[in-house]
């Protein structure tokens, strides 16, 4: 197969809080077995990441603390830095942005727009605490989502919807710096002309995700942004922190922290060449068409590297002779949910790695994350499923198999692998799997299908412990020891593909699987191809993996914040006390806007011959005329209430779906309004 030259990315974390398993599952973990695998695949591979350390993000929580952003950064990078390396991260560089190399690169991009004329400057209106007296960018105001409603919306960007707008279109402002309301001050930024590579971005994107099976969801934001349409965007800000806008007349200004961040993959790949000796070796990664760049992000961060950053490296190619690749594929991830809840650092909601790993292994970590990526949906990580992951897999599974044979090899062969001869058919069988194992594994993350691939790893290992079961070599010692043999030395052969194959999901474990059977690493696919030596001395065994005790977990989820699983429990009720809710269908005859709102609607219902008033909250996703004739279902019985001043009597039924978007539930067109539904 011809060698492959791979850039990887993942996702640059903020300098500003400590790595938690979440991010581990979204941008880190998927990437390092990715990229673990490349490596025994003998491809040219090479790993970048490192802290993301402007932005408001730094400056707020500099504030919270009391101590200097440089404190921040410095405590956060080094703590992340020694995290992510106790859980195998395998990065060639963690670098940072706020190095020299760093701001060079993302003025010099700032530069050349600005000097090609592609950047214009508009004077526009911000948000400035007048209290404070200070311009506040980002995340220093809180608000309504213009377009879904979330009430704790940033001032650009709405993290429930994925929306990023203007900040003077954000709903009741709030600064977060003096909790006043903000008013708007003119001042002026430059502006990034988006809009213009629109039809630019929509052809990479349609081309890439034939050719690469981009995912789904990452599809799908794209088609959100491009159906929107792109618009100028503002790639400078009123803050002290940060890349300074390199024009004389910018003071006091520095770079949007999503244009220099994302600019950080290519410093940092300049830092790497410069600690190797090799100072054009960032070259031969972004700037040469035989390389592939894959970015491994969580699904918050999609628009920045399908739409923004392409269209930046598009802008540089356009005037430039050093060309940059994009992006071959962005296999962004869903979110990791901690016992069904989002994490919340605030809340104690969920686990810092540092702190997992000072009770765990590592590998029991990365594999039960492994086995449960949110590829295609959010998934949770349960203190339960962590043990039985552990236990039932990783020690009853995968570490029993190799315990088993190593006591054998040890017992009856002096700890040297024995030769074989006469294979019977199912030690052909067992070969035959693990010959086949590696490239069908392969396959599956080539194509980011990761979890997929551990679910056959694992399906390795169980079928090795049956061949090894199947074979009863407690039977044949005593009475053909050849046949005996033959089984030690395939389940030895077998345990080293699953060493190899295993590596970049538990690289610990793997290491002490190769140093047991005293026999090197070779590529993946030679891997199935029988590599260990007869006659080979082994090494004494050492314990993979160590259960844990039911008591351990039930302390740990002991220690959850009651009052969180509180709201998450459904409490149950009898049939008696759900028929005291009265529903009913009913029809809508009249539907207005409530002024001051534009989620309220007041709507005149009828049920049964009844005329009444009730205030929904769908204004955002229906529109008063589209409302009148249907056929809904009510609370009919609802205690009446007051909203916005107008009297709401009764409550009508509708879905959610996952982009807040209401969508009422209907009845057929012949039921009479007034009409019990059970
Ligand atoms: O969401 C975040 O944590 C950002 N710091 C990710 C940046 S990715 C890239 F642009 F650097
Ligand atoms: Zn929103």
């Amino acid at each position: 197969m011809k060698k492959e030259k791979v850039l990887v990315t993942s996702a640059l974390p903020y300098a500003n809080g400590p790595i938690h398993l979440g991010h581990l599952s979204g941008a880190y973990l998927p990437a390092d077995i990715y990229v673990r695998y490349k490596r025994l695949n003998e491809d040219d591979v090479i790993y970048i990441c490192g802290s993301d350390e402007h932005g408001v993000a730094i400056t707020i929580t500099a504030e919270k603390e009391k101590i200097s952003p440089n404190e921040v950064i410095d405590r956060y990078h080094k703590a992340n830095l020694q995290a992510f390396e106790k859980f195998g991260m395998s990065f060639d560089i963690y670098s940072r942005t706020s190095i020299l190399e760093h701001h060079k690169t993302a003025q010099e991009f700032f530069t050349d727009f600005y000097k090609r004329n592609l950047l214009t400057e508009k004077k526009t209106l911000q948000f400035y605490d007048s209290k404070a007296e200070m311009f506040l960018p980002d995340r220093y105001v809180e608000g309504t989502c213009p377009r879904c409603g979330n009430e704790e919306a940033r001032s650009d960007e709405c993290e429930k919807c994925g929306a990023l707008y203007e900040p003077s279109e954000l709903k009741n402002p709030k600064s977060k710096v003096t909790g006043t309301t903000p008013i708007m001050k003119e001042t002026s930024h430059w502006y990034f002309p988006l809009g213009k590579y629109q039809e630019r971005l929509e052809d990479y994107v349609n081309e890439h995700k034939q050719k690469y099976s981009w995912k789904e969801n990452v599809l799908q934001y794209c088609n959100g942004w491009f159906k929107e349409g792109l618009k100028d965007r503002a790639v400078t800000r009123d803050l002290d922190w940060g890349v300074k806008v390199p024009l004389e007349t910018a003071t006091g200004k520095v770079l949007y922290v999503w244009f220099e961040a994302v600019l950080g993959y290519i410093s940092a790949t300049k830092k790497l060449g410069e600690q190797r000796g090799n100072p054009d070796l960032w070259k031969d990664y972004w700037q040469n068409e035989e390389s592939k760049y894959i970015a491994f992000i969580g699904k918050d961060n999609i628009v920045f590297h399908t739409i923004i950053f392409p269209a930046m490296l598009l802008a540089w190619n356009d005037g430039n002779s050093d060309k940059y690749i994009l992006p071959q594929n962005i296999p962004a991830n869903e979110f990791l949910n901690f016992e069904g809840k989002k994490f919340s650092k605030s809340r104690g909601w969920g686990i810092d790695v540092d702190e997992f790993l000072k009770m765990f292994p590592a590998d029991s970590l990365r594999y039960t994350l492994a086995a449960n990526l949110p590829e295609n949906k959010d998934t949770d990580f349960y203190w339960k499923e962590f043990q039985a992951r552990n236990n039932n897999e990783l020690a009853d599974i995968l570490g029993n198999f190799v315990n088993r044979t190593f006591v054998f090899a040890n017992k009856h062969f002096e700890g040297i692998v024995p030769k074989t001869e006469n294979l019977q058919q199912i030690d052909i069988e067992m070969l035959n799997l693990i010959s086949k194992a590696p490239e069908k594994i392969a396959e599956l993350i080539e194509n980011f299908h990761i979890k997929d691939a551990v679910l056959e790893m694992m399906n390795l290992a169980r079928l090795a412990n049956k061949y090894f079961n199947d074979s009863e070599p407690w039977k044949t010692i005593k009475i053909n020891k050849q046949i005996c043999a033959n089984t030690i030395n395939v389940s030895l052969q077998t345990i080293y593909t699953l060493a190899t194959i295993l590596e970049p999901v538990i690289p610990f474990s793997a290491e002490k699987m190769f140093k047991m059977l005293n026999t090197e690493k070779t590529n993946w696919l030679d891997s199935g191809k029988s590599i260990v030596k007869t006659g080979t001395k082994l090494n004494s065994p050492e314990i993979l993996f160590t259960k844990i005790e039911d008591k351990t977990i039930e302390e740990l989820i002991a220690k959850l914040p009651s009052n969180l699983v509180e709201e998450e429990k459904e409490i149950p009720i009898s049939i008696d006390e759900f028929e005291k809710v009265k529903l009913k269908t009913a029809r809508i005859l009249e539907a207005e806007r409530i002024k001051k709102s534009d989620k309220l609607l007041k709507l005149q219902v009828l049920i049964g011959s009844e005329k009444r008033q009730i205030v929904a909250g769908i204004g955002k996703s229906y529109s008063p005329e589209e409302l009148i004739g249907k056929n809904i279902v009510v609370v009919a019985n609802l205690k009446p209430a007051k909203l916005f001043g107008e009297e709401s009597k009764g409550m009508l039924l509708a879905v959610e779906d996952s982009e807040g978007k209401l969508a009422l539930v209907g009845i057929p067109d012949n039921v009479n309004p007034g009409t019990s539904v059970h």
